[in-house]
């Protein structure tokens, strides 16, 4: 039988449309300075920073709200140092063996390989995972558009930590279910991300990418 849930007005405030296009211009000129980072400076960030971002990240929408995510937060330098061997294993492979010749040309302008020294410098990670199914009362039940709604949570992280003032690398290993030995989560949560989290390191480069412009991205009707 489905619960009964009360409802309540909506909280909102109509904007003036000369506001509403200033918010829109504001907000464009803050995300496109967003850039992925993948050199980062030991220092540590403000532990209430992330737990916001990652508030901000679970007033996601999810289908039949199922919020079917959780977030892991890793600090402590030892299980970082596992998480980066781990990695690096995986990741030796895919570079000598699993990646087909297209995609080493399609990654080959990132100058990545299968180092990856910010997963001990960075001082956060931060680990997505995102619940295929859940179990209520030894029962497996569904969830519904988990892939969607992880990722549009993951979003939210990911703008929010721009918009706080920090940097990340949305960095997924593949595969990556070492994540749930290191990390310590159940078999019905499958890793999907690791946010490695901090300030740049000083004179940090990026490459120079071009974004397509909204004409190849929009169409309007
Ligand atoms: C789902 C996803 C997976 C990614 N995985 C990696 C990764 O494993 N390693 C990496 O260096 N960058 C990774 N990236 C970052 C992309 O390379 C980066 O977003 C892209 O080059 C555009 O650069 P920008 O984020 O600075 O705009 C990933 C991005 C996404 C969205």
């Amino acid at each position: 039988m489905a619960a009964n849930i009360n409802f309540s007005p909506l909280e909102y405030e109509k904007p003036a449309e000369d506001e509403l296009v200033r918010r829109s211009r504001s907000f464009l000129e803050l995300i496109k300075k967003r850039r992925t980072v993948r050199e980062f400076s030991v220092e540590p960030v403000p532990e209430e920073v992330i737990r916001n971002c990652i508030e901000a990240a679970g007033t996601a929408p999810s289908g039949a709200h199922m919020q079917p995510w959780h977030f892991v937060v890793v600090r402590d330098p030892d299980i970082k140092k596992q998480i980066r061997l781990a990695a690096e294993k995986e990741e030796r492979i895919n570079y000598e063996m699993r990646y087909s010749d297209e995609m080493k040309k399609d990654i080959e302008k990132l100058e990545t390989n299968f180092e990856k020294p910010f997963l001990e410098h960075a001082p956060v990670l931060i680990a997505v995972f995102k619940e295929s199914y859940r179990i209520e009362n030894h029962i497996r039940r569904k969830n519904y558009y988990v892939n969607e709604s992880v990722g549009i949570a993951t979003g939210l992280l990911i703008t929010a930590l721009h918009y706080a003032g920090l940097v990340c690398l949305p960095h997924t290993p593949s595969p990556m279910r070492f994540l749930n030995e290191i990390l310590k989560r159940p078999g019905n949560e499958s890793p999907t991300v690791v946010l490695p989290v901090g300030y740049p390191a000083e004179n940090t480069r990026v490459p120079d990418l071009n974004r397509k412009p909204l004409s190849q991205i929009l169409t309007e009707f």
